[in-house]
């Protein structure tokens, strides 16, 4: 199993090293590298994180394993091949595709994410599940960002690959991501080992304030110390850093990270309408639901002081509320 596995990982280094040239060296690279400097993924970055391009013949990488000696029933089972329909013989898992290597902790090359050029389905395709790869274990960029971690106490989990390369060029060096995969209780042990404080910045849409309240409690279980940085709607870090520049990046989004509740209760607000007494009356009360277990009675009064400047009822009356709320939860 060991010798199956290493045979793995020297297959999967290879091919990095297949699609790294094809990208950077042939014509059939081109247009893949062209995408890549438009979305600002300039040579230095291409470089630091390997990208490829898988090209889109059926087996340029069948034959360089052919030759190279490794058996392709292994290499189907190690996720690089397909085996084929109705007749014997393999494929290229990933065609035409932008290829990013995906690294154990010790940064061999284990899995690939592979993006497609422009609009498609699926957007990205990973590796599946094998020997080397588990997406409910496995962190993106853990191997780069490990030292910048450990130096700072601290991470900044994002959702996707993009997210941790635009942020690592904005000198972000402490980016990870889970990899198209509900953050797991596995990844949250293998953080608590590297670092104290998380802050959270997923993508500022519905899917990323969602995946954002269920990472919450999972982290927070585990001791560690979190804050949600907010992204404008329909932005993500890449986005943003692209748009705005990496200064403000750091600074109006990183560094502007709010805590759990406060994040909850501008979700909340976002959902709600508060132009009539009935929008008014749902907020209030999930408004009172997430502040009225706070232990800390100026944080509570702080939240109170905002809501009542949102909702145009005195701070009295809310802290009369939140009052008789906490003595029915106690
Ligand atoms: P996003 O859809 O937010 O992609 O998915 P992105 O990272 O912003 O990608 P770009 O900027 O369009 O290139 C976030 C992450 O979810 C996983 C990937 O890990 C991706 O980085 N994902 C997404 C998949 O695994 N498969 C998909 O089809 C889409
Ligand atoms: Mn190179
Ligand atoms: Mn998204
Ligand atoms: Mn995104
Ligand atoms: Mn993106």
């Amino acid at each position: 199993q060991s010798e199956l596995k290493d045979k793995m990982i020297e297959a999967h280094e290879l091919a990095a090293k297949l699609y790294h040239y094809i990208l950077m060296n042939t014509a059939h690279g081109q247009e893949a590298l062209s995408y890549l400097r438009d979305r600002g993924i300039n040579d230095k970055l291409i470089e630091q994180f390997q990208i490829g391009y898988a090209p889109t013949q059926w087996d340029t990488l069948v034959q360089l394993l052919e030759k190279r000696g490794f058996s392709l029933e292994a290499m189907e089972q190690a996720g690089l091949l397909s085996a084929k329909h109705q007749q014997p013989g393999y494929v290229d898992r990933f065609r035409d595709r932008i290829m990013f290597p995906i690294w154990d902790r010790n940064g061999k090359v284990i899995g690939f994410g592979g993006r497609i050029l422009g609009e498609g389905q699926p957007k990205y395709l990973n590796s599946p599940e094998t020997l080397l790869f588990n997406k409910s274990k496995l962190i993106y960029n853990q191997h780069l960002a490990r030292p910048h971690m450990k130096r700072t106490g601290q991470l900044v989990l994002f959702e996707g690959y993009a997210d941790v390369i635009q942020a690592w060029d904005a000198e972000v060096f402490n980016g990870i991501a889970t990899m198209g995969t509900a953050l797991t209780s596995e990844h949250v042990k293998l953080m608590k080992r590297m670092v104290e404080r998380v802050i959270i910045c997923y993508d500022g849409d519905n899917a990323g304030r969602a995946a954002a309240s269920k990472a919450i409690p999972l982290l927070e279980q585990e001791g560690l110390d979190v804050s949600v940085a907010m992204l404008p709607n329909n932005m993500d870090p890449d986005d943003y850093i692209r748009a705005n520049g990496a200064e403000r990046f750091r600074h109006a989004i990183l560094s502007a990270a709010v805590s759990p509740v406060k994040f909850q209760l501008l979700s909340l607000r976002g959902d709600h309408i508060l132009l009539e007494d009935d929008g008014k009356r749902r907020f209030l009360k999930e408004a009172l639901k997430l502040i009225a277990p706070i232990e800390s009675p100026t944080e509570r009064e702080m939240h109170l002081a905002e809501l009542s400047k949102q909702i145009g009822v005195t701070i009295e009356s809310l802290k009369q509320e939140c009052f008789d709320l906490r003595q029915k939860l106690l």
